[in-house]
This record gives structure tokens, C-alpha cells and sequence, in this order.
């Protein structure tokens, strides 16, 4: 068994059969990893952070060097890595049924989950829960029923969305035209019309600082299309 720097297990003892050579020209010439410039990961001396395994929150690269992972993945893995009765459960769903049509169907675990979050839910036994693949599917999704609903009520002009500077929201159009970062929004115009973007609550983050973020004074309604 050969140690690494950290004096810990190595790559091969961490993954049964890994080529770490292999996985680094993978990424060198096919990966293209989200929000990061690849440029500096074509220098052959390049060394890319490879992740193989986790535990509780722990991580592990392919070094044996362990990482400490405060975000849960990117609050994906709230429940922690490597839990026994999760893979358990997904194993024996995915021998059962893996997959179906979402389109007019749903499945047992959906429907239990549902059951599960309406009680959580502050509508209680009223929520429905609409299931998507990720958070940006999600706002998505919500802009979406949000609209629908204000045409279906007769209103098709109430379009006008309003979100916070700052706020990340996502990466599909509708979600990224909600963002609050500009940056992140630039490049990617036209983007979906209506989003509107109003400034932290937090006075110390906030542009105007004391003059207009001080307690909102009551307005008159407004009755003009898209308020
Ligand atoms: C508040 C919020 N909304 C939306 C998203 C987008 O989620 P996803 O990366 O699953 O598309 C994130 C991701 O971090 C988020 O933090």
C-alpha cells in the first residue's frame, strides 16, 4: 500500500480498480465543470481536485486528503454522504421500477412523499407538491404556475416578477432572468422579460443604504398592467 503526503490511505485503496491518470485526462479534454474557466486545466501540471468518496461530511479526494463539506454537496446531501439506508432505498427502487413517465403518472415513493411533505407544509393536508429535478427546474416551474395562475384568475398581464439583487436563483433562462446577479445574466440576453430586481433588505448590504431602504411606507395600489 503505498501513503499519500497526508499520511493517509491512497487513491486505489479509497476506489477499487481507479485510474487516476485516466480520470485526469478525462477531464483535461472532456469535462467541462460549471462555473469554472477550463483554460488553467489544459496545463499537463494541472492538478484538478478529484472527489471519491464521502462520509457523514466528509469528503475525500483521490489522495486520501479529507475535506470537510459545509455546503452537503451544494445542499443536496443535507442528510450527510455514504448513508447505508438511503442507497438501500434507492437500490430497491431502482430493481423494482426505476422510472416513470411523469406525464400523467406518478409512482409509490412520489405519492408517499407527498403525503409526507403536505403535513410539513404549511397548507397542511391542502399542499400539493409539484416534483421537479433540481432547483432551478423548480423556479422555473414556480414562474411558471405563478403566471398561469394570474391568467387563469384573468389577469395575463400580471407578468412582472421581483426578486433581490443578489439572489441566485439558477441557470435556466426563466431562473437565471430572476437572478439577482447581473453578471451571471449579461451574457445570456434576451433574457425572459418582466423580471424586476429590488435592493437587499439588509441595510448594510444595501446600495442606498439609509435613504431607501428605511421601513417601507404604505402605497397606494396600483392599477396599471403588469403591477
Ligand atoms: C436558492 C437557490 N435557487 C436555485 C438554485 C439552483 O439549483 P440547481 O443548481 O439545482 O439548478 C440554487 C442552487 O444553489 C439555490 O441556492
Amino acid at each position: 500500500m503505498t501513503v499519500s503526503k497526508q499520511g493517509s490511505r491512497t487513491e486505489t485503496d479509497l476506489v477499487p480498480g481507479y485510474d487516476g491518470r485516466r480520470v485526469r485526462d478525462a477531464i483535461r479534454d472532456n469535462v467541462w465543470i460549471h462555473f469554472t474557466q477550463m483554460a488553467p486545466y489544459r496545463d499537463p501540471e494541472h492538478r484538478s481536485l478529484v472527489l471519491v468518496r464521502g462520509e457523514g461530511s466528509t469528503v475525500w479526494d483521490d489522495e486520501g486528503k479529507p475535506y470537510l463539506d459545509l455546503l452537503a454537496g451544494i445542499y443536496s446531501v443535507n442528510a450527510g454522504y455514504g448513508r447505508r439506508r438511503i442507497a438501500e432505498a434507492m437500490m430497491a427502487q431502482l430493481e423494482l421500477l426505476p422510472f416513470v413517465n411523469p406525464f400523467g403518472y406518478t409512482s409509490v415513493p412520489a405519492a408517499v412523499l407527498a403525503d409526507r411533505l403536505g403535513d410539513l407544509a404549511p397548507l397542511g393536508g391542502e399542499a400539493r407538491v409539484f416534483f421537479t429535478s433540481g432547483g432551478s427546474e423548480s423556479v422555473e416551474s414556480a414562474l411558471k404556475l405563478a403566471k398561469q395562475y394570474q391568467t387563469t384568475r384573468g389577469f395575463p398581464h400580471r407578468w412582472k416578477t421581483i426578486s433581490r439583487r443578489v439572489a441566485y436563483h439558477g441557470t435556466t433562462m426563466g431562473a437565471l432572468s430572476v437572478n439577482g446577479l447581473t453578471g451571471a445574466r449579461a451574457p445570456f440576453g434576451p433574457l425572459v422579460p418582466g423580471a424586476r430586481h429590488a435592493p437587499m433588505s439588509h441595510r448594510y448590504r444595501c446600495r442606498y443604504r439609509t435613504t431607501r431602504c428605511a421601513p417601507a411606507r404604505p402605497r397606494r395600489p396600483s392599477s396599471s398592467p403588469g403591477s
